[in-house]
């Protein structure tokens, strides 16, 4: 990739602080982006931007909670009042919980969706409507996941709002075209992070196994198809989604294996 691709483009990556959001904010910084990098932890907020820093890129910190429509609102103002405009977003923060579909709470099913569902749409909302005032286009990212397309045991209301968040890029097609901001998806498959890695200290063994790469995905191979969607190498696609899962979902996993034995996956 054309490493000059970012500069001067301002980006604001949600749940950021670690893991594939981290990843993404640090590959554009790297190549020249000016990033806002979210986290509802303030501590990781901080600590992301400083990392990006003490790199040599410009990073800032905007904590807060990527599921409050206040904040999202706010966080695009703080972006545009110190960058002067936003190029493009990523709404990466998602929870995933898992659960028996049986004992499943409204509880649990209200603060999945408010963050997965509502704070992916009302970024992109508030995204769309800056670059629409900017008139200059743009890219918007979002971040579904392998089981927004097949079925993963106890991640049944997960993958609902996954397979939701590809709908919703496909749908804005209609209504951002005519700005030129382009919207897609992408869905990994089992990737490494600090916390796939504290659910199962075994993930990197499981997933290999499972996996007809024979390896989970790392943050950076994530990162690879998000950057390729941001730049302008992704000029005449918008509505897609990417699915970077080493082979997983191209295969049926045999009665037995992944579906029904006690394996977690995000
Ligand atoms: N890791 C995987 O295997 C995997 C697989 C498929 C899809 N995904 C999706 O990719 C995205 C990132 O996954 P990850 O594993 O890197 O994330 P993660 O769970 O490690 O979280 C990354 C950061 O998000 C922050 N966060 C949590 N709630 C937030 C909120 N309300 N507002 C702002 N920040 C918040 C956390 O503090 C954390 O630092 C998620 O949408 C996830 O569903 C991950």
């Amino acid at each position: 990739m054309n490493t000059i691709m970012f500069i001067n483009k301002t980006y604001i990556i949600t749940g950021a602080g670690q893991g594939i959001g981290f990843t993404i904010a640090e590959r554009l910084a790297s190549q020249g982006a000016v990033v806002f990098l979210n986290d509802i932890s303030e501590a990781l907020a901080i600590e992301g931007a400083q990392k990006i820093r003490n790199a040599g890129g410009d990073a800032t910190p905007i904590a807060g909670d990527a599921g409050d429509v206040q904040f999202i609102r706010h966080m695009v103002d703080v972006a545009v009042e110190k960058s002067g405009k936003i190029d493009g977003v990523v709404a990466n923060a998602g929870i995933t919980t898992f659960g028996d579909f049986f004992s499943y709470t409204p509880e649990a099913m209200q603060e999945l969706l408010q963050l997965n569902m509502a704070g992916t749409f009302f970024l992109a909302q508030a995204a769309a409507q800056q670059m629409k005032n900017q008139q200059q286009g743009g890219s918007i990212l979002l971040m579904s996941s392998v089981v927004g397309v097949q079925s993963h045991k106890y991640l049944a209301a997960y993958a609902m709002t996954k397979a939701a968040i590809q709908m919703l890029a496909r749908n804005l097609v209609i209504e951002l075209s005519p700005y030129r901001i382009r919207i897609n998806t992408i869905a990994p498959g089992a990737t490494i992070t600090e916390r796939t890695m504290a659910i199962e200290p075994e993930y990197d063994e499981t997933w290999s196994n499972l996996t007809p790469l024979r390896k989970p995905a790392t943050t950076n191979d994530i990162a690879d198809a998000a950057l390729f969607f941001l730049s302008d190498q992704a000029g005449h696609i918008t509505g897609q989604t990417l699915v970077v899962d080493g082979g997983w979902t191209a295969v049926s996993p045999a009665p037995g294996e992944a579906h029904f034995k006690e394996v977690k996956q995000g």
